[in-house]
C-alpha cells in the first residue's frame, strides 16, 4: 500500500475533480467529489489508462538508461579519436599540410589554414606560383604547370624597376586568386582571417622577373574603403625570400600610396611579432631620414607625418623607439631632438644590407575613387 504524500484539491473549470499526491510523486486521480464514488477523470477513463504510477522509471529502466549512456560515450571517444577518418563531416578534419610546393622550392608551413579536406590530408600541398592555384599531387601540379597561362598576377602593373614589379590585383575582378593568395598566406599567418570576402581589398603583389616570369615574393592588401585609416591589412614575404628586404621594400610601398592618396595610414592591428619587428624598423629608418633632412622649419610631427604617410601616432611611436622625444620638465612641452651621429650610423647600417630600395618616380597608378556605395555597384565585374 502507497503511503499518502498530501491531498490537492484541484477544481477544474469547476468539476469538482480532486486527486492524491503519492510519496513518489505520482499524482493519481481519484474521481469526481461528490459523485458517490471514486471514478477517474469521472468516468472518461478506465483505472488502468489513468493510472500515472508507471511514469517514473522503475530500477531495470534505469539500469537500461545507464547501459545505454556508458555506450554513447565510449562510441564518441573512439569518433574523437579517429576524426581523420571521420566521414560523418560534422567534425573537422584536422589539416596534414605540414609544408608547400611552390616555384621549384619546398618550405614548411606554419600554420593551417582552410583548405578543402581533400586537399589538407597531404603533407605537401602543391601551388602553382603563377597562378596560386592548389594542387594535392606533384603529378597534377607536373601537368598543371605545361598548360597553366599565367605568367604574372592577374592585374595591372603598376610598378617596374630593374628586376622587380607590382602588380595591383582587384579582389572583385579576381575572386579566385585572391581567395588562393590569402589561403597562402594563412599558412604563415597566425592572426589574421580573410580568406573568401575578398571583395573589399586590393592586393599588391611583388615579384622578381625573369624571361620564365613573374615570380611571386611577397604581397599586402588593402581596404578599398576610402575612410578607412589603414593602409595594409595583411602583408607576407615567402618564408624563402625572408630577411632580403622585401617586407621593408613592401611596407615603404604601401606609404608611397597613402601618400600618392594624399592621407596617411597605419597598418590593421594586431601585428605579429615579425610585422610589429618590421613596421618599428621601417618606421625608425623614415624617420632617420627626415631628420637627417627635416621637411620643415620648425619640425612637427605633423610635418613629419605630411611627408611620410604614417599616422601621427605612429611618427610619435616612432620617435620614442629612438630616443628622439625629449620632455622640457619646466615648460612640460615635448621638443624633437636630433641626434646626427646616431641617425648617419642607423642610415648607414641599413645602407650596407645593400637591399633593394623602392624608386617612387616608377609609380605608375592613380588612386581607385569608390562612389556613395562603395564601389559595390561602381565597379565591372
Ligand atoms: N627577426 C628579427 N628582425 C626581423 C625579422 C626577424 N625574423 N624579420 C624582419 N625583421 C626586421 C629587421 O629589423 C629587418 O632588418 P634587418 O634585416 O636589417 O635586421 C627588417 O625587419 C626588415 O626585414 P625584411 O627583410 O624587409 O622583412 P621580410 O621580407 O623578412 O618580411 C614580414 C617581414 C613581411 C613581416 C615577414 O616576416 C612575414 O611575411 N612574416 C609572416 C607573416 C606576418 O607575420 N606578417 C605580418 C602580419 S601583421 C599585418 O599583416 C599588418
Ligand atoms: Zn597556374
Amino acid at each position: 500500500m502507497r503511503a499518502l504524500a498530501g491531498r490537492v484539491d484541484v477544481d477544474t473549470n469547476n468539476l469538482g475533480v480532486s486527486g492524491i499526491v503519492t510519496s513518489d510523486h505520482t499524482y493519481v486521480h481519484v474521481g469526481v467529489v461528490g459523485d458517490g464514488g471514486p471514478q477517474p477523470y469521472g468516468g472518461l477513463l478506465s483505472a488502468t489508462e489513468a493510472d500515472t504510477s508507471k511514469t517514473l522509471p522503475a530500477t531495470y529502466d534505469r539500469m537500461l538508461f545507464g547501459k545505454a549512456l556508458l555506450l554513447g560515450q565510449s562510441r564518441r571517444v573512439s569518433k574523437d579519436e579517429s576524426s581523420d577518418e571521420s566521414d560523418s563531416g560534422r567534425l573537422e578534419p584536422a589539416s596534414r599540410i605540414r609544408a608547400v610546393r611552390f616555384g621549384g622550392v619546398e618550405m614548411a608551413t606554419w600554420y593551417t589554414a582552410p583548405y578543402p579536406e581533400e586537399y589538407s590530408r597531404q603533407r605537401v600541398l602543391h601551388i602553382c606560383e603563377f597562378c596560386l592555384k592548389f594542387m594535392n599531387s606533384a603529378f597534377v601540379a607536373w601537368r598543371h604547370q605545361l598548360k597553366c597561362p599565367y605568367r604574372h598576377p592577374p592585374g595591372d602593373e603598376i610598378y617596374r624597376k630593374g628586376a622587380l614589379s607590382v602588380f595591383e590585383v582587384d579582389g572583385r575582378k579576381n575572386p579566385m586568386y585572391c581567395q588562393n593568395l590569402c589561403l597562402l598566406a594563412k599558412l604563415f599567418l597566425g592572426s589574421k582571417t580573410l580568406h573568401y570576402d575578398v571583395e573589399p581589398f586590393l592586393f599588391y603583389i611583388l615579384t622578381e622577373v625573369d624571361a620564365a616570369g613573374c615570380h611571386f615574393v611577397g604581397y599586402f592588401s588593402k581596404e578599398k574603403r576610402n575612410a578607412s585609416r589603414y593602409n595594409v591589412s595583411c602583408i607576407l614575404t615567402l618564408p624563402v625570400h625572408q630577411r632580403k628586404g622585401y617586407g621593408h621594400f613592401l611596407i615603404d610601398f604601401s606609404y608611397l600610396l597613402t601618400r600618392a592618396e594624399n592621407k596617411t595610414g597605419t597598418p590593421e592591428k594586431p601585428l605579429s611579432d615579425l610585422g610589429l619587428l618590421s613596421y618599428r624598423n621601417y618606421w625608425k629608418l623614415v624617420l632617420c631620414a627626415q631628420l637627417q633632412d627635416p621637411p620643415s622649419n620648425p619640425l612637427t610631427i605633423d610635418a613629419l607625418s605630411a611627408a611620410t604617410g604614417l599616422t601621427s601616432d605612429d611618427v610619435v611611436y616612432g620617435l620614442e623607439a629612438m630616443d628622439a622625444l625629449v620632455r622640457d620638465q619646466r615648460t612640460r612641452r615635448y621638443a624633437i631632438k636630433v641626434d646626427r651621429a646616431a641617425i648617419a650610423a642607423e642610415l648607414d647600417r641599413w645602407d650596407r644590407r645593400g637591399y633593394v630600395r623602392l624608386d617612387p618616380s616608377c609609380l605608375v597608378w592613380t588612386p581607385l575613387v569608390l562612389g556613395r556605395s562603395g564601389g559595390i555597384n561602381s565597379l565591372s565585374a
